[in-house]
């Protein structure tokens, strides 16, 4: 049977103190209701429907380029209440899965053992045991062990209170049996809300219902403050660090390894303290990657070094490279093997061939760098003429003098030399030493200034 979702995030989060919608703050810098469509595009939905109502606008944002769609929940009545509005949309021949957009870290796994357990007119149901389950509802089990209804918090007897096993929301059955019992469901309780978990007692008065676990309490973890927020950030880096670490990865400390997209890692990598990862970022084999470093949308290729405090986006770096500490390498740039960044230099559209160097404090933008070049210090591509980008040319084994200008369009010819402090605004020719530079002079009868006493005015 074809599977509809449906992600209940129609709620405020007034404890969030935000004037964004809760569902739209960010673990690992994607929105968590993301996070939750993410996991129902991997069971491969027919629908999925968000139910929005606060913030519907910036939800709606978030979801333009998606095929989701939105049901409206202008009044939060309930959960049930919430379920109801997106039935209407739902495919009455679907089964239904109903998330949450605050309970982002739910696994796939999890829900596909669910989904797949759906007693006939019945309900699957997930539910965990925890040692302290104030606040949530509750399952009643009868003396066959069977669940038979769900007590919310506010309506629990004192020893309903006492069950630890509890409701983490998230169930599914069939969308024709839902919307019949949703149909049934009243709010007549002590929160005057249309509730979802109503619908445990109906099901499990016909075909039943089937309680399912999930692997861990992370998984149904829900958010409402920015500490529960800031808890689950760190659950899930850490489960990234240590499925890397089951790889072969080396982490040095894998609570200080943030990644923040996708990060594939060969063997025998080592990721120092402090690094973030953007994007999709692939590491080769036996790369190192050093202190503080932020990977954006790169590759590195194998046995390359990126020394501390280097920022690489949007990059490809080649085998056995070293960058930084403190280079900047911006899009566009692709380093061949053995090539060397050093601190200090900035490089952007610019290729740079196998073995090259621009070892320190250098700009080399819209440039296409030969192999075997030496970039000196200061070495500036004026690239920009305040209106238009021209392009650079290095040819391979030239050396470019310290401190030196190299005005685009310009070629320097293979070989080449420009002397320290050369404003290159004309192609040099191969082989060839070009010097700008005033020649130097000694001024015989030149004196320092001498410092002027200043009480002579005064005098
Ligand atoms: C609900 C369950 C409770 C369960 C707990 C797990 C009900 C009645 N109770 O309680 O058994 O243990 O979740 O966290 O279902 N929402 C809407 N529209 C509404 C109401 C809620 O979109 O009208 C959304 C909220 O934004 C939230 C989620 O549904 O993300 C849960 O709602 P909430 O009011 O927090 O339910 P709980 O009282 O926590
Ligand atoms: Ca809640």
């Amino acid at each position: 049977m074809a599977l509809s979702v449906v992600i209940l995030a129609a709620g405020k989060g007034t404890r969030m103190k935000s004037s964004m919608p809760k569902v739209l703050h960010p673990i690992a810098s994607k929105p968590m209701l993301q996070h939750v469509i993410d996991a129902a595009n991997k069971l491969n939905a027919e629908q999925i429907i968000v139910v929005a109502g606060h913030g519907i606008d910036q939800v709606r944002e978030l979801l333009k380029d998606q095929k989701v769609q939105i049901a409206e929940q202008a009044q939060q009545l309930g959960t049930g209440h919430a379920v109801d509005q997106a039935m209407p949309l739902v495919n009455k021949e679907n089964q239904v899965l109903v998330l949450y957009g605050d309970v982002p870290l739910i696994k796939q796994e999890t829900l596909t053992a669910l989904c797949d357990q759906i007693p006939n007119n019945g309900i699957s149901l997930l539910t965990v045991k925890l040692s302290n389950p104030t606040g949530y509802g509750r399952i009643v089990r009868d003396n066959q062990n069977s669940v038979v209804a769900i007590i919310e918090q506010k309506d629990a007897s004192q020893d309903q209170l006492l069950i630890n096993e509890v409701n983490t929301g998230i169930l599914a059955g069939s969308a024709s049996d839902l919307t019949a019992w949703l149909n049934e469901v009243d709010n007549n309780n002590a929160q005057g809300e249309y509730y979802l978990t109503d619908t445990i007692a109906m099901a499990a008065a016909k075909g039943g219902v089937n309680a399912c676990h999930p692997s861990s309490e992370i998984e149904v973890e829900g958010v409402n403050s920015r500490v529960q927020l800031a808890a689950l950030e760190r659950a899930y880096q850490q489960e990234k660090a240590m499925r890397l670490m089951d790889k072969g990865v080396t982490l040095i400390d894998p609570s200080r390894l943030d990644i923040r997209g996708n990060l594939q890692c060969a063997q025998d990598v080592l990721i120092d303290i402090n690094v973030i990862v953007e994007g999709d970022v692939i590491i080769e084999t036996g790369a190192q990657i050093d202190a503080n470093v932020i990977l954006k949308d790169c590759v590195i290729g194998t046995g390359s070094h990126i020394k501390a405090n280097t920022m690489i986006e949007g990059a490809k770096i080649g085998n056995n490279c070293q960058l930084g500490p403190f280079a900047r390498v911006r899009p566009g740039t692709e380093l061949a093997d053995e090539a060397f960044i050093g601190n200090f230099v900035e490089t952007k559209k610019t290729k740079l061939g196998a073995g090259s160097k621009a070892s320190h404090l250098a700009y080399i933008g819209d440039a296409q760098v030969g192999e075997k070049v030496n970039i000196g210090a200061g070495v500036i591509t004026c690239n920009y003429d305040g209106i238009n980008k021209f392009q650079t040319i290095i040819e391979d084994g030239a050396f470019i003098g310290s401190d030196s200008q190299l005005v685009a369009p310009v070629t320097i010819g293979q070989m080449a030399t420009v002397g320290a402090g050369t404003t290159v605004t004309k192609d040099v020719p191969a082989e060839s030493l070009v010097i700008s530079r005033v020649k130097q002079k000694h001024l015989e009868d030149w004196q320092r200034p001498v410092k002027q006493d200043k009480n002579e005015d005064k005098k």
